[in-house]
């Protein structure tokens, strides 16, 4: 059989991106057209903004992928757009932009959900190598900007809901309580980056453990964090301790709850996804406690790209997943 390349297209938050992915599994292009820098001053996605930006970057992001990938309209089978959860203003381009583009040229479109592309970042080939044919079923954590989920993934497109976030994502609270450190926009990789020099130790952060559920909360440390911070007598150099003692806490229930989950489940492998995952800390505590290997993107596939939405539009297309041309975007779609 020949080779299916789906262009992917993806415009849910602030990156306007397009992928060329053969067989749901091999990168041809993947295109990335950030908007962060246009954000940073918001200290947030401002969402007025960012749909205008996706009209302006879409065209020239899709050619793009199309060119570096070589394809031509002719090599596509299909076309895959995520149509939710997101922001509404910015999925709508993406979303007529790709029903325009399958009309005109007869191709079929396939509806994707943006936290299920997440996942699908697993199966995608990478300079470590192609992952493995999963054994079903596989615990997934998803870590995002406006997610926190674990789920029980029994097949493609099978999901079972355990736990997630009762108040902040874990992406958020790194935005959030970057914000709070002075660090720039987006917090997580500046985090990260602080936390590598400080020193945990120096502050006891509380964990919400939320004893006998897979569900998770990261307001209350939040609050502890802003409390450290009014107390201004902290002294000496105090940014890079706290953030690592944050970093830490936010790891620690992560990491925790993940691998109980796939025990408790017998799930065969943990498959870490979404932009948090991206953390070295993160993807290392998982390791060390887990009793079965766990998978991660490489840190670009991790932060939104359309390489995930091709991926996940793959297995849809095969599974014979078609939209109709009333095809709709769903702000608030949920996975399972
Ligand atoms: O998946 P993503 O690109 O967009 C959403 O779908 O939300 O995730 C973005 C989130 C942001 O909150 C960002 O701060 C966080 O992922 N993030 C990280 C890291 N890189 C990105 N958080 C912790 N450590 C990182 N290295
Ligand atoms: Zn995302």
């Amino acid at each position: 059989m020949s080779e299916v390349r789906i262009l992917g297209i993806e415009t849910s938050c602030d990156e306007t991106a397009a992928a060329v992915v053969a067989d749901g599994r091999r990168i041809l292009s993947n295109v990335v057209a950030s908007q962060a820098d246009l954000h940073a001053r918001y200290g947030g996605v401002f969402p007025e903004v960012a749909s205008r930006a996706h009209i302006e970057a879409a065209v020239p992001v899709i050619q793009e992928a199309l060119d570096r990938a070589r394809t031509t309209w002719e090599d596509l089978a299909a076309i895959a757009v995520t149509v939710g959860p997101g922001l509404v203003g910015s999925l709508l381009v993406g979303v007529n932009l790709a029903k325009g583009l399958a009309l005109g040229r007869g191709l079929p479109l396939i509806p994707v959900n943006h936290l299920e592309a997440h996942i699908y970042a697993n199966w995608l080939e990478s300079d470590e190598g192609s992952p493995p044919d999963f054994t079903f079923p596989v615990l997934t954590l998803i870590v995002s900007g406006g997610h926190t989920e674990l789920l029980l993934m029994r097949g493609h497109g099978e999901y079972r809901y355990l736990g997630g976030t009762l108040d902040d994502a874990a992406g958020e609270a790194f935005d959030k309580v970057g914000r709070l450190l002075g660090l720039p926009y987006p917090g997580g990789p500046s985090i990260e980056k602080a936390a590598a020099r400080g020193n945990p130790a120096r502050f006891r952060l509380p964990r919400a453990w939320l004893e006998g559920t897979y569900d998770f909360s990261f307001s209350g440390l939040k609050t502890a964090v802003a409390r450290l911070i009014q107390q201004r007598d902290i002294p000496g150099p105090w940014v890079p301790d706290l953030a690592a003692a944050f970093q830490e806490a936010v790891v620690d229930v992560l990491a925790t709850k993940t691998v109980a989950a796939a025990q408790e489940y017998g799930a065969t492998a943990i498959l870490l996804s979404g932009g948090v995952s991206a953390n070295q800390a993160l993807r290392a505590a998982v390791r060390r406690r887990a009793a079965v290997p766990v998978y991660f993107p490489p840190p670009a596939l991790c932060t939104d790209n359309a390489a995930m939405v091709a991926a996940c539009g793959y297995f849809r297309y095969c599974a014979g997943v078609r939209a109709g041309w009333d095809l709709d975007v769903e702000p608030d779609l949920r996975l399972a």
